[in-house]
């Protein structure tokens, strides 16, 4: 069966592509960012991922106002790389791996969750700069190491799904994936940003405290945030920071007991409280 290798957390923000493209990682606005990942990068070598599920959200390229699906999952032999509107470069097609895609999509069904399968799927800045920041040496040749799997939970269009059950998809794609006849190993990706607002009255909002809290509580208390609702989380992390729940997702793929790797957190990028956290299995 296929075996899950650990889970990433991280942050995703258009401005990450244009700072790729322009090659400004050492600059010290994105130096503290950046210097998150090459740790990631050299234990990437040693787990040697096969395949990576990749919770995300869509930014309204996908799915607009008229159809929105809470949970989707893609199906795709290829998904190409578009822009709602950032003018980030676009980088290179990610291959799907379509077996674990239509094995998930049969066991989230069969587990209660009826989910919407995408054969066709273009991926944002959610799904293509967590690759170029894991894999950048692959992303300046042009292409991927691993094949893909996008998980979409809509944060767009109200309502969401709650914290809790974010969680329990999480458990029922490590369902999936430990079910899976392969011996290909397999990693989790949670794309979605920490506290950010960038909007409204509470542009800028950032909430340092409750960011520090939910990244230690998805170590080890990993139920912690389900006591909020939606409503709640907003309060507490701004409009888009309801992203967490990709988090949520990704940890709830995990085994309970897990160890920490590595974990960064650097207030702004952007507007946004970035964060990177990798679990392993204990
Ligand atoms: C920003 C953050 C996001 O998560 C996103 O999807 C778009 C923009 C930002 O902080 O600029
Ligand atoms: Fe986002």
């Amino acid at each position: 069966m296929a075996r899950i290798v650990g889970s990433i957390s991280t942050s995703h923000i258009p401005a990450i592509g244009g700072a790729i493209a322009r090659k400004a990682q050492q600059e010290p606005y994105w130096k503290p960012f950046f210097d998150g990942y090459p740790p990631v990068q050299e234990w990437l070598e040693s787990a040697r991922p096969d395949v990576v599920v990749i919770i995300h959200n869509d930014h309204g390229l996908n799915f607009f106002l008229d159809k929105m699906p809470t949970f989707a999952v893609g199906t795709a032999a290829e998904y190409q790389t578009a822009d709602e509107g950032w003018g980030i470069p676009a980088l290179a097609p990610a291959p799907g791996n379509q077996d674990l895609a239509w094995h998930m999509v049969e066991s989230l069904v069969a587990d209660e969750f009826d989910i919407t399968t995408c054969q066709e799927a273009l991926i944002d800045h959610a799904v293509s700069l967590p690759l170029a920041l894991l894999w950048p040496e692959h992303n300046a040749r042009g292409e991927w190491p691993v094949q893909i799997v996008p998980v979409c939970i809509n944060t767009v269009q109200a309502p969401y799904p709650s914290a809790a059950r974010c969680y329990q998809l999480g458990q029922a794609i490590r369902r999936a994936v430990e079910s899976w006849e392969s011996d290909a190993r397999v990693l989790i990706i949670g794309s979605g940003g920490l506290s950010h607002q960038l909007d409204g009255e509470r542009a800028g909002f950032i909430n340092k405290a409750f960011d520090t809290q939910f990244m230690q509580s998805m170590v080890d208390d990993p139920e912690w945030v389900t006591q909020y609702s939606n409503d709640e989380l907003v309060e507490l992390t701004g409009t888009q920071g309801i992203e967490l729940l990709m988090w949520v997702a990704a940890r709830g793929a995990m085994p309970e007991a897990v160890h920490q790797l590595h974990a960064n957190y650097h207030v702004p990028i952007s507007n946004t409280a970035t964060g990177l956290l990798v679990l392993a299995p204990r």
